[in-house]
């Protein structure tokens, strides 16, 4: 750790201490962010603390509370970051034990999908709140995370915040919360449509013939190499699909039979459906939200 890592002299503590919490403790510790004793966590289950005291040398604490204090800021130029990272049904309930004690100089970081920046400063009396929106990928350090600060988030928080999302892959600031319902549909959700191309795809081989192994195989790393071949090259995507679409050809075959059945509309509706519904849950009590 150096003077330039932002986290250097910040605690941070999770709470909620499921799948996405551990991304971001092994995230951490991986890239060296930060020490294991600059972390602490909360769980209500004994083997899960236990377990993670065990995987990563962190404090763990049955009570939420107990883990918003034990990373209180030891000093006027030390940080501490207090990451939510319950399911959205039990957040109320969190919020309502952490009343009271979250410490001034602490910024809130929730991962909760669909709960608003409003309702957590409300519900905590606290001000400096960050929303942020991982992805799956977020598991290995390949997620793509959106996020967006409150007004009373200032830019120290900010650079330690942007830090701790760094170790779950990439980071896009937002500009509000209705594009952080923005990217619910399109970076949040989008695995899901990757998944489901990356299935029927698989599924076409095997019809072809190939076996279910090598019709993966075949399928995962041409989806791989084409994104990074596109990353690499800068070239818009269409402009791509020129390059290997020859006059009667395979590919100009595949393409019409994609565009008859209007695969481009279908994927433009389904990332506008999701808007719509992370618009719609987002409007709903967060004791009564039940998806993630
Ligand atoms: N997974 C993703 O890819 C993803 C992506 C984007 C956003 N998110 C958001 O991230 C949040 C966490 O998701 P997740 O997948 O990590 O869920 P998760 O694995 O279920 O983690 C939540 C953890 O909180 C624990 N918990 C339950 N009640 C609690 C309480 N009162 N106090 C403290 N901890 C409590 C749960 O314990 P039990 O297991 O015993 O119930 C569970 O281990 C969700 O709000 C979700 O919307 C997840």
């Amino acid at each position: 750790m150096n003077d330039t890592n932002p986290l250097s002299n910040c605690r941070l503590a999770l709470i909620g201490c499921g799948v996405m919490a551990e991304a971001v403790i092994a995230g951490l510790l991986r890239k060296q962010l930060v020490t294991s004793d600059q972390i602490a966590g909360s769980h209500p289950r004994a083997a899960r603390r236990e377990e993670l005291h065990a995987k990563y040398g962190i404090q763990m604490f049955e009570q939420n509370k107990d883990a918003a204090r034990a990373v209180y800021p030891d000093g006027p130029d030390a940080g501490s970051v207090l990451v939510l990272a319950v399911k959205p049904q039990r957040l109320r309930r969190v919020l309502e034990e952490l009343k009271g004690s979250i410490h001034q100089d602490q910024v809130v970081v929730s991962i909760v999908a669909g709960a608003k920046i409003e309702t957590i400063a409300d519900e905590l009396l606290h001000a400096a709140v960050v929303r942020t929106m991982p992805n799956t990928p977020a598991q290995i350090g390949e997620g793509v995370t959106a996020w967006t600060p409150s007004a009373a988030v200032n830019q120290k928080q900010e650079q330690q915040v942007h830090a701790m999302l760094n170790a779950l892959g990439k980071t896009v600031r937002v500009e509000n919360e209705r594009q952080m319902d923005m990217a619910t549909a399109l970076s949040a959700t989008g695995p899901t449509y990757i998944f489901l191309m990356m299935e029927a795809l698989i599924d076409a081989g095997v019809h072809m013939g190939f076996s279910r192994h090598v019709a993966q195989e075949l399928v995962q790393q041409t989806m791989i190499g084409a994104v990074l071949f596109a990353k690499e090259s800068k070239k818009h995507p269409a402009e791509l699909r020129n390059m290997v679409t020859s006059p009667g050809g395979t590919s100009a075959e595949a393409i019409y039979q994609m565009e008859k059945g209007s695969l481009r509309t279908v994927l433009s509706k389904a990332v506008w459906a999701a808007f719509q519904r992370a618009e719609a849950l987002g409007e709903r009590p967060a004791k009564t939200s039940e998806r993630s």
